[in-house]
């Protein structure tokens, strides 16, 4: 299957397939260990991405922290998938699993991840920006935007 660059502009590589391997059975730890995890979505049969909560250990001044994430084709953007799914994601993290705070990052060039995070109701503190200690420096894509979301403003949403 062939990759639309458009996904991946935001990462600092392209993932090959044995990346992508790592990469889900990274995936499928979390679920065993959290009992959440990034989701498939499925669209009309058909594996569209993922969506949901990551867990997050690299040193900053926000983690531990529990990410809500999402990466689709790019011919599922533009239908709302991405927001639809990240909400029952934040559903399941803050009432099935009692989480205080979710989080979400990106680069501020990612304009699409961002309207996503704004779309669920996260607020970004601009002082919680930071460099991403796994984004090696030098690269424009080493500073992030730090979005949170608190259980008590999604009870209130
Ligand atoms: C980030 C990403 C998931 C966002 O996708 P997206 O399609 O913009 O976001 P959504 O799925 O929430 O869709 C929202 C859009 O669908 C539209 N839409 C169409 N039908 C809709 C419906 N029935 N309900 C809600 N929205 C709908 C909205 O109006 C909005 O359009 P707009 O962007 O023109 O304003 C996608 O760009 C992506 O996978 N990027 C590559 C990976 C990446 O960068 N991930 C983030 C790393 S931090």
């Amino acid at each position: 299957m062939s990759v639309d660059p458009d996904v991946m502009r935001y990462f600092p590589s392209f993932v090959s397939q044995e990346d992508t391997r790592a990469l889900v059975q990274r995936f499928d730890g979390v679920f065993d260990e959290h009992g959440f995890g990034p989701w498939a979505l499925e669209h009309d049969g058909e594996f569209v991405g993922f969506t949901g909560l990551l867990v997050h250990t690299f040193p900053a001044h926000f983690t531990p922290a529990v990410e809500v994430g999402w990466r689709l084709r790019r011919e599922a953007w533009g239908r709302g998938f991405a927001t639809e799914a990240a909400r029952e994601a934040l559903r399941i993290g803050f009432e099935e699993h009692d989480l205080d705070e979710i989080v979400s990052m990106t680069v501020p060039a990612n304009v699409r991840s961002v309207a996503v995070m704004e779309r669920l109701g996260m607020t970004r503190d601009r002082a919680d920006d930071f460099d991403h200690p796994r984004v090696e420096e030098g690269s424009p894509l080493r500073r992030h935007v730090l979005y949170r979301l608190s259980r008590s403003q999604w009870a209130g949403s």
